[in-house]
């Protein structure tokens, strides 16, 4: 008991370490949080900066998601509880102890949480997101459709994770609501690097 709530606990304190505020202040780029979409996520740091601190970025939100996932699997933790230590994590992203609680969309971090229990599904989650990426060019769009089917790829492949994965797919639906009212209105840019 006492183990399983720590886990939960240091997954949320770890989630909430926002990597985007962090890398922008490291390459000296504007507060992703009040620039482009306003968003503090690997996308919004690509629109303002590019590649590499894009990629830095979004390598350090998954890994947010694997670590406390990993050591939680290597202690023995059941699935139940490692799919609950995995939506901490997502929520420390979203409502970062650190930072006002104005986290982002926890796409990067729920794909990272899915990487040390199920590498077959994180490996088709990258597959639709890149798909759908590269027909439309718009991330929010291929966040969307991989968070919508990802309960049924789950339900396919480890139905032992559904619960959870419905919970995070809820979450990032949610935290996609303006993206979705944008794309809905014929709004929504194509993810390009910001020119200034
Ligand atoms: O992962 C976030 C992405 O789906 C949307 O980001 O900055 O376009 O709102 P953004």
């Amino acid at each position: 008991g006492a183990l399983i709530l720590l886990a939960i606990i240091s997954a949320y304190l770890f989630g909430s370490i926002s990597s985007a505020v962090l890398i922008c202040r490291l390459f000296g780029l504007p507060d992703p949080r009040t620039s482009g979409s306003n968003n503090p996520g690997a996308t919004n740091v690509y629109r303002l900066g590019g590649k590499i601190p894009a990629l830095l970025t979004l390598w350090f939100d998954v890994l947010k998601g694997m670590v406390p996932v990993w050591i939680s699997y290597f202690l023995g933790i059941e699935p139940f509880y490692l799919g609950l230590i995995a939506v901490a994590a997502c929520l420390g992203h979203i409502f970062p102890l650190y930072f006002h609680f104005r986290g982002g969309k926890a796409v990067a971090t729920a794909l990272g949480a899915m990487f040390p229990v199920a590498w077959e599904m994180a490996l088709l989650l990258i597959a639709t997101w890149l798909l759908v990426f590269r027909i439309s060019r718009v991330s929010s769009l291929a966040a969307i459709v991989t968070v919508s089917l990802a309960p049924f790829f789950a339900y396919w492949i480890k139905p032992q994770y559904t619960v959870p994965v419905i919970m995070i797919s809820v979450l990032i639906m949610w935290r996609h609501q303006s993206n979705i009212v944008r794309l809905r209105t014929g709004q929504e840019k194509r993810t390009t690097r910001r020119e200034d």
